[in-house]
């Protein structure tokens, strides 16, 4: 597909300036499809796969686990440790000894931690684990095998399947071992959960609302680890490189990040606290919520480099798209979000610049037309349930690497893109 395409279907471009309303008659239109669940069907029927009133059901539960107040606060604290005991620590040795860090690499561990606290409870501290995870690695695996599938005419890969060999030998290889650990994860929180031991997780709030069936809790915490980890972490990696090339827009959002902190140290000293020298400097995700360049530039991220490229449906009936393009039963539809964020009559000349003001009124406020343009997370209905977490976790690694160090990319690496399946690509 032609990356500046915002919608293809076979060789057709279906819609160029027809997009508003063009989510809410897609999702009238199309399912995900069984052709989307055959090729994913290590997600199960949960979430990410499922369509109609299976969906319905399972959005209902995750927007009331997700939007609780509960999980809000445990997502702060569990995050704000994250990077004060492990991350911060990790990156202050390496800027000691002055060595070269696979940011990237940090991201995935520090999110792949995040997520398993939130989903489980259960801190693995894979950012300092001098080992990889099996889990993560056959997540990766997974993934990779995913692509092929993907890629391949359907015969081929089901050809491998049945034969064990290739790509579909290592994928079931990596589904045993993410299965089996869930299945331990969950059963240890069961145990917990049946015992009264008050320990908050996404996990026992499915419990508490009497999901508590193996299958449906297995595939469901795959489907939210899957959905989380590498999504975040890619975002999170393109944020700072895009920063790294762009010192205007870290000063930019250092001198915000300065405001914070001297706010805090005179309500400090106003509290009769004693004033401590904090260095480096720690910052709570509530300091960092009303911080208008840092959001526009996680946006401006998300709009450039959004880590779900782009997305597929099935056409259910004959119908007419909201630019007047006509769509068959049985179509495969393929949204580009990467392309929807590269638009010129979009985002303007300049939309290939990496330019946080566009996200900001003259007056310093968001700029809430620019938001709801916002295509990265999807848009309603099937929008990203993970959405705050993800901003809540970009700006605190984001914040707390860019005031406390100063990133300089290492010589050679060319920030290229990497062919991979992003769950739903
Ligand atoms: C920067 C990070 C993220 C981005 C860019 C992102 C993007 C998206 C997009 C585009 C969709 C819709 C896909 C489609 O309809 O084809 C989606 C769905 C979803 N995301 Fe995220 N996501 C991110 C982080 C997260 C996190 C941290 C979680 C949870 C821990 C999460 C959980 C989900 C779930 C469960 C869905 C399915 C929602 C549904 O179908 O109703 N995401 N995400």
């Amino acid at each position: 597909m032609a990356i500046a395409e915002f919608l293809t279907a076979g060789e057709m471009i279906l819609l160029r300036k027809g997009y508003p309303g063009f989510f809410e008659k897609l999702s009238q239109v199309s399912l995900r499809g069984d052709s989307f669940r055959e090729i994913f069907d290590i997600l199960g029927d949960r979430i990410l796969c499922a369509d109609s009133d299976s969906w319905i059901e399972q959005r209902k539960t995750a927007h009331m686990c997700f939007k609780s107040m509960e999980f809000r606060k445990w997502v702060n604290e569990t995050s704000l440790k994250e990077v004060g005991d492990y991350l911060l620590p990790l990156l202050t040795q390496a800027a000691r000894k002055g060595c070269t860090v696979d940011l990237q690499d940090v991201f995935l561990r520090f999110t792949f931690n995040t997520t398993m606290n939130a989903v489980f409870g259960r801190d693995l501290k894979y950012l300092t684990s001098e080992s990889p995870n099996t889990v993560a690695q056959g997540i990766d695996e997974a993934q990779e095998a995913l692509t092929y599938r993907v890629l391949m005419p359907t015969l081929i890969w089901k050809l491998q399947r049945w034969l064990n060999v290739g790509a579909e030998k290592k994928l079931a290889k990596a589904r045993e071992i993410a299965e089996r650990f869930i299945e331990k994860c969950i059963s240890v929180v069961r145990d917990d959960f049946l015992r009264g031991v008050e320990k908050y997780s996404l996990l026992t709030t499915y419990m508490k609302l009497s999901k508590t069936g193996d299958k449906f809790l297995r595939d469901t915490t795959l489907n939210v680890l899957v959905a989380g980890r590498e999504t975040t972490a890619s975002t999170i990696t393109w944020f700072i490189w895009l920063t790294s090339r762009n010192p205007r827009v870290e000063e930019k959002i250092i001198e915000e990040l300065r405001l914070v902190v001297s706010e805090k140290k005179v309500a400090e000293r106003d509290e009769g606290g004693v004033e401590e020298k904090k260095q480096p400097w720690v910052f709570h995700p509530n300091d960092l919520r009303g911080l208008v360049y840092l959001h526009a530039a996680c946006c401006e991220t998300l709009r450039l480099y959004p880590s779900i490229p782009v997305t597929r449906r099935v056409v259910m009936k004959n119908d007419v798209l909201p630019d007047g393009s006509s769509v068959g039963s049985g179509m495969q539809i393929l949204v580009s979000y990467y392309s929807l964020g590269r638009m010129p009559w979009l985002w303007g000349e300049d939309c290939l610049e990496f330019k946080p003001e566009r996200w900001i009124n003259e007056d310093g406020t968001p700029n809430q037309e620019k938001v709801s343009k916002l295509f990265a997370f999807s848009i309603s209905p099937r929008t990203c349930i993970g959405k705050d977490l993800a901003l809540t976790q970009m700006k605190l690694v984001t914040a707390t690497l860019l005031f406390n160090f100063h990133v300089q990319v290492a010589e050679g690496q060319s920030g290229s893109i990497r062919t991979a399946i992003n769950l739903l690509g």
